[in-house]
């Protein structure tokens, strides 16, 4: 049974004083939860501050974007020893990073293997663009993208690392992918993708989240899927009741 994770990116939004606010609020009510993994992601610079507001509590953290090199000359980045002890999880791969800010497979590939190395845990977002999917080309780019993203990282690792299948049509846009179409492709181009390059029983055990327009109206038809082990929230996660119902909905969908 794969423990489901819900985790909120914040994108470019909330200073740090705003941020730890709507952290502390975030607490109480998201403690009864415990079927949920539960990741917050702010910016890098409230990061410190939502790490002191969620410290002993269940409640993790996570990073939105990391460099793939320890240090050095790379004006404007933050490295993984600097978050280390701030946050459990960091994503990469995110459509947003992959298009403003030219994150490329094998630059997500590094990522993820830095962010491992230094024992924290990767969310790997994929997913095709609408062009992509109404060629058709939907499973075997995103089968590419899952599969240059695990290049050379051992099977002993995949347990630490969760995909986040987001159809970049769907970020943002209102337009979500339906739950069978979603939970199909998380299956077809995730899951087997995982199976074929370490095994069936190693992919079992990796989470996939689905991501792109999740909200309350919709996280339960999401949650019943049975390949979907979560979801990467960008909007919703913005407002306190709606990122709370989101994990609720979570823990009723899939404690049964
Ligand atoms: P959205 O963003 O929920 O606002 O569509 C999801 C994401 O980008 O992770």
């Amino acid at each position: 049974m794969r423990l489901p994770i819900v985790a909120a990116n914040w994108k470019m939004h909330k200073t740090p004083a705003e941020a730890a606010e709507f952290a502390q609020a975030l607490v109480a009510p998201l403690l009864p939860f415990e079927g949920v993994e539960r990741v917050i992601c702010p910016p890098f610079i409230a990061i410190p501050a939502v790490a002191e507001a969620l410290r002993g509590t269940p409640i993790k953290v996570g990073a939105q974007n990391v460099h793939q090199e320890p240090q050095g000359a790379y004006t404007g980045c933050i490295s993984v020893p600097m978050l280390q002890g701030l946050v459990e999880y960091v994503i990469v791969g995110h459509s947003e990073v992959r298009q403003y800010l030219c994150e490329t497979d094998a630059m997500i590939n590094a990522k993820a293997k830095a962010i491992l190395a230094g024992g924290l845990k990767p969310i790997i977002a994929v997913g095709e663009s609408l062009a992509q999917r109404e060629a058709g080309e939907t499973v075997a780019f995103v089968g590419a993208q899952v599969r240059a993203a695990l290049e050379g990282i051992p099977a002993e690792a995949l347990p630490s690392i969760v995909i986040a299948y987001e159809p970049i049509w769907a970020i943002g846009t209102g337009r979500n992918a339906s739950p069978e179409d979603a939970n199909q492709t998380i299956k077809v181009a995730v899951r087997d993708v995982i199976a074929a390059l370490y095994g069936e029983a190693t992919a079992q055990q990796v989470r996939i989240q689905y991501g792109g327009s999740v909200k309350p109206e919709n996280m339960a038809d999401y949650m019943r899927m049975p390949e979907i082990d979560g979801a990467l929230v960008g909007g919703a996660s913005l407002k306190l009741n709606d990122f709370v119902a989101l994990v609720r909905l979570a823990q009723e969908a899939k404690s049964g």
